[in-house]
C-alpha cells in the first residue's frame, strides 16, 4: 500500500466527502438569501460509489473519512451511506458533520452504521440568534440532537461556532461552557469569505486571537502537546475540564503547510483543495465502467496539483466556484 503525498510532501490520510449539497437550513456565512440549485437528488453519488471512492482512497492511505455536506442527514440513505463507508475495512475513523437537527432521530442508526464522533455546529444559545444567523433553525432541537448522539456512543462531540462579530462575540465564553460542562470540544472558526457573503464578511469577521483573549479571562488554557498532528485548528487544553478548546484561522494565521485532506464533492468530483478550483470527475470513472483501482489511480495522478495554500483575504475570496460553503462541506 502507499501513501498519497503531494508536491510539498503533504501526506494525505484524511478524505471529505459531501454526500448531499441540500440543506434544510441556510447559515448566512455559508449560503446566500436567494435560493440556491441543489444537485438533483439522482446525480448525487450513490452509498455504493462513494463505497468504491472511499475503497480507492483507502487503498491509497486515507484512513479517516467524514461525511458533510450540506447537511448530510437530508439524504433518506445516509445510514446506508455511512455503511458503505465502514465496510471498507481500513477505514478506522468516520466522522460526521452535522446541523444536528435530525441528530435525535438519526444517531443510533448513525452508530450502528459506524459513524464514530461528529461535529456540530452552535453559532449561538439564543434561540432567536440562533433562528436568525441559520435561517429558521431551532436550537433546542440541535441540544437534543448532540444529547443523542453521544448517548449512542457518537464520540468525541465537537461543536463549530463561526465567530461573527456584533453576532455571537458576546457569547463565546457561555458557548464554551456549554460545551466544556458536557465534556465536548469547542472550535471557533474565523468566517471565511466565499462569493456568497463577501459583501458582508468584512463586517461580521471577527479574529480568533480576540475570542482567545476573551476565552482566557475565564478559562485557563494550554497549548495541546501533540503539536505535530496535522490539521487546522490549534487546541487547548482547558483546566478542570475533558474537552479541549480550538481555534481555526483561515485569515489571520495560514495552515495549509499542515494540510491533510482531499475532497469530494456531492456530485462527485474530486476537489484538491477548499478553495481551488481545479476538479476531477470520480464518479465519472465509476459510471464508465471503472472501479478501485481506476480511481485509485486518478487520486495518485491528481494529488500533484494540490495547491499550495489559498489566498484569501478579509472581503476577498479566492474561488471563482465555490459559492456556497454547502457545495463542499466547509
Ligand atoms: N466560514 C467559516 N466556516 C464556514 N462554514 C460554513 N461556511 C463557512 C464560512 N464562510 C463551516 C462552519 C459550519 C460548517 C458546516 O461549515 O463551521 O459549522
Ligand atoms: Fe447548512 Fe451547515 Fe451551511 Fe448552515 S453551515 S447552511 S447548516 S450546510
Amino acid at each position: 500500500m502507499d501513501q498519497l503525498q503531494d508536491s510539498l510532501g503533504r501526506r494525505i490520510r484524511y478524505l471529505r466527502v459531501s454526500v448531499v449539497d441540500a440543506c434544510n437550513l441556510g447559515c448566512v456565512y455559508c449560503m446566500p438569501s436567494s435560493r440556491v440549485l441543489f444537485t438533483k437528488f439522482s446525480n448525487l453519488m450513490s452509498p455504493s460509489e462513494i463505497g468504491t471512492i472511499v475503497e480507492a482512497a483507502a487503498e491509497v492511505g486515507t484512513r479517516t473519512v467524514r461525511i458533510t455536506g450540506g447537511e448530510p442527514l437530508v439524504r433518506h440513505d445516509i445510514a446506508e451511506v455511512a455503511g458503505c463507508i465502514s465496510d471498507v475495512g481500513l477505514i478506522d475513523d468516520i466522522p460526521i458533520s452535522t446541523n444536528g437537527i435530525f441528530l435525535r432521530e438519526k444517531a443510533e442508526s448513525l452508530s450502528s452504521a459506524g459513524v464514530t464522533r461528529a461535529n456540530v455546529s452552535i453559532d449561538s444559545l439564543q434561540p432567536g440568534v440562533f433562528r436568525e444567523v441559520t435561517r429558521g433553525g431551532d436550537i433546542g432541537r440541535v441540544l437534543e440532537g448532540i444529547k443523542a448522539a453521544a448517548r449512542s456512543g457518537i464520540w468525541p462531540i465537537k461543536i463549530n461556532t463561526v465567530l461573527m462579530n456584533g453576532i455571537n462575540d458576546g457569547e463565546l465564553v457561555e458557548i464554551a461552557r456549554y460545551a466544556l460542562d458536557h465534556d465536548y470540544s469547542i472550535r471557533f472558526i474565523e468566517m471565511m469569505p466565499l462569493k456568497s457573503n463577501v459583501a458582508f464578511q468584512p463586517k461580521l469577521f471577527f479574529p480568533a486571537a480576540r475570542a482567545k483573549k476573551l476565552l482566557e479571562e475565564h478559562f485557563h488554557l494550554s497549548a495541546v502537546s501533540h503539536a505535530s498532528e496535522t490539521g487546522p485548528a490549534v487546541n487547548y487544553g482547558v483546566e478542570g475540564y475533558q474537552g479541549h478548546v480550538g481555534f481555526i484561522t483561515p485569515l489571520s494565521g495560514n495552515f495549509c503547510s499542515r494540510c491533510n485532506r482531499v475532497r469530494v464533492t456531492s456530485d462527485g468530483r474530486l476537489r484538491m483543495c477548499l478553495f481551488g478550483d481545479n476538479m476531477v470527475d470520480l464518479v465519472g470513472i465509476i459510471r464508465a465502467g471503472g472501479g478501485r483501482d481506476e480511481v485509485a489511480a486518478k487520486l495518485r495522478e491528481m494529488i500533484q496539483f494540490k495547491p499550495e495554500k489559498h489566498y484569501l483575504e478579509i472581503g476577498k475570496t479566492s474561488s471563482e466556484t465555490l459559492f456556497a460553503m454547502s457545495q463542499v462541506g466547509g
